[in-house]
Parts: C-alpha cells; structure tokens; sequence
C-alpha cells in the first residue's frame, strides 16, 4: 500500500497510520457525507462549490460543518502535489460516540479526514464506455453525498458484471443520473440533463458543463429524461470530478447513435479541456 501522507482529526500522518475507532457513527451507521474534489497542477478545481456542496451536505445530515472554509482550504492544501492530476476525498462523520444507538450522540467532535490520490487517465475517455439501465434502488436524499453508497455499489457492481462501466438509474420511468455520475443525453439535437432534485447529486462537473453550454450558445434544457427518448438520444454521456465527461457508445447492449463519440461531445469536451486550462 502506498503509504502517503493523509489528513485525520488535525493531524498528518502517514496512511497507514491512520486509524479511527470502531465506535465512529461512519463505520457502525455510514452516518457521514464526503466530497471529491479534483486538483490540476495543484489548483484545486471549483473547489468553492465543492465546499457549498459539503455544506449543503452536512445540513442535510443535520452535523455542523467542523470547519470554515478558510480552514477547509488551510487543511487541503498541503495535501497536494503540483506535478500531478489529482483528487482529494474528504469524509466528515458524526464522530465516535460512547455506545452504539441510532440516535444522535450528544457533544461529540466530527471525524474529519482528507486524502490525495493521483487521477489515472479514464480509459473511456476518448473512445466511449457501456452503460447498462437498472432501476434506481437508492434512498430519497440522492442530493445529500452520503458516504452511505450501498445502493450505488451494487449498482456499479452490475454494470461490471456486464461488461459494463456505468450504470444509468431509472425511477418512475426516468433516467436520473449514474451510479457516480451524472447523465447528460442529445435529445433532438438539444443536450438535456435532468433538473437538480433529491434525486440527482448536484454534480459540480454538470454545473460546468451547462455553464459553458450556455455561453457557447449550445441548446441545451435541464428537463427529465424518460427511459423511451434515451434510447432515442444521439448521444449520451456520463459525466464526474474524476473522470470527467465520458461518452456512452452503447446503451444495454444497443449502439447509441452511430457507436462512437459524437459531435456535441467533442465540442464541450474541448471546451472542458480548454476551460481547466484556463483556470491554472
Ligand atoms: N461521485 N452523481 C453521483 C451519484 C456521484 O457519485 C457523482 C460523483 C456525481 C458527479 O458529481 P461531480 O461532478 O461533482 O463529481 C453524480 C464521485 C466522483 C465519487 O463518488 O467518487
């Protein structure tokens, strides 16, 4: 195991000193919330939303954020390396209560931890991945990033077993995102992305992307997407902090549009490209 420097409850230490008690409300309950942030060449990437977003989170758990934001950058920092792509994961829980009980524990500290990992290029990036549909198993606070992944593990794992890298959740009829990612679709020539809701994590890649959609004047609609107009779309894809904006040629075992990467694609994906370039 490589053995990097990681952050714990105020320390840096090494990974594989890093230990949190079997009392933590994460390990008994997954009663946390956690964030992926990406870093390019040290720059870590709208991580003011990112921040927003564990906020929102931790509301939505009802756990006061441990830190402000300045601290929350004041922690990070130090754990990246400039050389490298990277991406640091950081986990908040309800801390280390005395017993287990389900309800809340009084005046216990957060665990906090953070960690830096090298991202490794997608492989599907340029050529496209599979998908396969399933219908959506998970919980009705999908907009909260609950370290509760149960129901997207098991989502992931499917598409795995079918020689699949993602897995397109469908409820009530419509497509709402992947199970680590979110869904974007051509349909009749407009890029389409379900609208935020308890259904969808509020994905910072989505944001993005709309963002540049719209000033690009790239039709684009955040509307539902039902299950029959994806399998009409001309192109779908799946977009995340780690892999980025991942095209998905074939859709249960059927080709989406002409199989391959496509057009709107390969504009937003340049712009992407170009936009974090911008950034450094
Ligand atoms: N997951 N929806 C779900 C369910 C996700 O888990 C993710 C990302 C996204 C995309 O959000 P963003 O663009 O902010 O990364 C949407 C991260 C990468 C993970 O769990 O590792």
């Amino acid at each position: 195991m490589e053995n990097k420097t990681v952050y714990l409850n105020g320390h840096y230490i090494p990974l594989n000193e890093a230990k949190v008690s079997v009392l933590d409300r994460g390990f008994l309950f997954g009663d946390g919330v956690y964030e992926v942030i990406p870093s390019y060449s040290g720059h870590l990437f709208h991580v003011q939303d990112h921040l927003q977003r564990l906020e929102n989170s931790l509301t939505g758990i009802r756990l006061t954020n441990p830190h402000s934001r300045e601290q929350w950058l004041t922690i990070l920092t130090p754990l990246l390396d400039s050389q490298f792509d990277q991406y640091i994961y950081l986990q908040v829980t309800r801390g280390v209560a005395t017993k287990r009980d389900h309800a809340f524990p009084e005046n216990i500290a957060a665990t906090v931890f953070a960690m830096c990992s090298n991202i490794v290029a997608f492989a599907g990036l340029n050529d496209g991945i599979k998908a396969i549909s399933v219908d959506d198993s998970r919980w009705q606070f999908c907009n909260i990033k609950a370290i509760t992944l149960l129901g997207n593990i098991l989502h992931r794992q499917e598409a795995i077993e079918n020689g699949c890298a993602e897995a397109l959740l469908v409820k009530d009829g419509y497509v709402v995102e992947g199970a680590a990612s979110n869904v974007f679709a051509v349909i009749d020539g407009i890029l389409t992305t379900p609208a935020k809701s308890n259904s969808i994590l509020p994905g910072i890649t989505r944001d993005v992307i709309l963002d540049l959609a719209r000033k690009n004047n790239i039709p684009y609609k955040e509307d539902n997407i039902s299950f029959t107009a994806i399998q009409a779309a001309s192109e779908i894809w799946v977009t995340s902090s780690t892999r980025e904006i991942i095209p998905v040629v074939e859709l249960d075992s059927k080709l989406v549009g002409h199989g391959k990467p496509g057009p709107v694609w390969q504009t937003i994906n340049h712009l992407f490209q170009t936009y974090k370039k911008s950034l450094l």
